[in-house]
């Protein structure tokens, strides 16, 4: 058999090989085979990748290049990217087992963020402070906080590293990415365009392995000063208290409840595509999966049966093909996550109603049936704690007020659906709903243009849009005595 082909680290824009020569192989989810190998890290390596990021933070190709050009070579960036759409696709695809159709649509999108933070660039800006007295300027200076440490996970790699990149080098700041252990390829794929679009070597750099070994030490590290991390709300606990002990920023975009919920007056059709798109897309492997169906009882029956039949018709195979809909979850112990829910929502009660187990598909990858439980209660695990698989709970409500109380009762706060045709309860929902994100009469849009917020413990500070420079900047207060007038004797004071 041929050796996997094998990937080091990218750091300082070479590839490096890692300090204490380990590997680590990463499986193809539809076939369940490892299929390359990529550097194992440790805190050797983290260390070499953070002193190429702070050398190129304060390197003078880097730190004084003007914003226009900052924002050039993020143009770049996202027309190679763009050049690259269809072989970084695949390479998702093939790791995360997402299908190839959305792989290949994410991936065109994402010149779009690149191209927004390029335009952002030159508009991060200070301003003048009404001065204390006439004689004293006081301005302020928005700058990077210096080396930026990202940490994502594998359900769409490229772009929540791009979510996390694109604002962070927008605003002067070099990074080091810390990919999951299940999805290295497309970020080492895209590596060596960094170079290609202009950016010197060590603004961007890739250190994969495991989160303990690789993640930990890039929290840990006395060079990194600030983290960003999408994932589990466990380990995004773990990095804010890191952060916490080192009086370092941290951005976290963590799990999701998410409630989709549907009033009598909606289009019932497509509030039924909606909550199978809520659910089902991605294999339910999103963090704003709508898992918590909830329907007016008068329309219950007829939502329910629309969900149930169009599930139960969704064609599950190899994630490659142009006809799938539904490919494997991403790894084997998502796979056994999703079963041990699914268990758990029966022993507590609940019914399941279509799917709850494997289906037959000719593959030997994670594949698992959509799922659709009826019967259980808002306070039931399987409706508080997050599946991310193609799990939904499908409960009733009687009136908004009830509605709202359901969907509120949850730990997380980070998306919700809501399906009607009455204008006034759009807006009351939306104001009431404790979720960052708020969707009526559609699910799952995003734009680089539109804030992400997880309220709860669905996350803390924002992603996309303009506020997220906050996140990777700090504020200078600058005072300037413009007075030719001698300086006084200090202890006298005038009043
Ligand atoms: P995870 O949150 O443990 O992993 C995400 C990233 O964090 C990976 O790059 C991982 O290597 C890194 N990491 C892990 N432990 C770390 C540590 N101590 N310090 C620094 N970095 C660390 O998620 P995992 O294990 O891949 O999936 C577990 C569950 O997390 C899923 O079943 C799902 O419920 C949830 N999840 C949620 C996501 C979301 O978008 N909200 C994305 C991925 C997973
Ligand atoms: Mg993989």
């Amino acid at each position: 058999m041929n050796p996997l082909p094998r990937h080091d680290h990218y750091i300082a824009g070479e590839w490096t090989a890692p300090a204490d020569g380990g590997y680590f192989a990463s499986v193809n989810p539809a076939t369940a085979e490892p299929w390359y190998e990529a550097a194992r890290g440790t805190a050797a390596d983290v260390d070499r990748a953070v002193g190429a990021a702070r050398a190129a933070f304060e390197d003078p190709r880097w730190r004084d290049l003007s914003q226009t050009r900052r924002g050039r070579l993020l143009r770049n960036l996202g027309d190679l990217i763009g050049a690259h759409a269809e072989r970084l696709a695949r390479t998702e695809s093939l790791d995360n087992g997402k299908l190839l159709r959305e792989m290949r649509a994410q991936l065109a999108g994402l010149p779009e963020y690149f191209h927004y933070y390029a335009g952002l660039a030159d508009k991060i800006q200070g301003e003048v402070i009404p001065g204390a007295s006439r004689e004293l300027l006081n301005y302020t200076l928005r700058e990077p906080v210096g080396v930026v440490g990202a940490i994502t996970p594998w359900n769409s790699p490229l772009l929540l590293t791009t979510t996390k990149l694109a604002p962070a080098l927008a605003a002067g700041n070099t990074v080091v990415v810390k990919p999951s252990e299940h999805t290295s390829a497309s970020l080492l794929a895209l590596a060596p365009l960094f170079e290609e679009a202009g950016f010197p070597p060590g603004v961007v750099n890739v250190v994969t392995g495991y989160g303990p070994e690789a993640g930990a030490p890039l929290t840990e590290h006395p060079g990194v000063s600030k983290v960003t991390f999408t994932g589990s709300s466990a380990t995004g606990r773990r990095i804010a208290r890191t952060c916490a002990d080192r009086l370092i920023g941290c951005t976290l975009e963590l799990g999701g409840k998410s409630p989709n919920i549907i009033f009598p007056d909606a289009d019932l059709g497509s509030a039924a595509m909606g909550v199978i798109a809520g659910i089902f897309a991605a294999a339910g492997q999103t963090c704003v999966a709508g898992s918590r169906v909830l329907v007016h009882q008068e329309v219950y029956d007829e939502v329910l049966e629309r969900v149930t039949a169009r599930a139960a018709t969704i064609r599950i195979g190899d994630p490659l093909e142009e006809t799938t809909e539904l490919g494997p979850l991403a790894i084997a112990e998502q796979l056994e996550k999703v079963e041990s829910y699914v268990e758990l929502g029966r022993a507590e009660g609940g019914k399941v109603v279509c799917g709850g187990g494997r289906p037959e598909t000719g593959l030997d990858g994670y594949f698992y049936s959509p799922t659709v439980f009826t019967g259980t209660d808002n306070g039931m695990r399987i409706c508080q704690e997050e599946i991310f698989g193609p799990v939904a709970t499908v409960m009733p409500f009687g009136s908004e007020e009830e509605a709202l109380a359901i969907a509120n009762d949850s730990a997380y706060g980070l998306a919700a659906g809501v399906w009607t045709r009455d204008v006034n309860r759009v807006h009351r929902m939306a104001a009431r709903l404790e979720a960052g994100t708020v969707w009526a009469n559609t699910y799952r849009s995003m734009s680089p243009m539109s804030p992400r917020a997880g309220f709860k413990t669905s996350g803390m500070g924002t992603e996309h849009g303009t506020e997220v420079i906050r996140e990777y900047t700090r504020l200078k207060s600058v005072w300037v005595n413009t007075s030719e007038e001698p300086a006084g004797d200090p202890f006298i004071l005038r009043s």
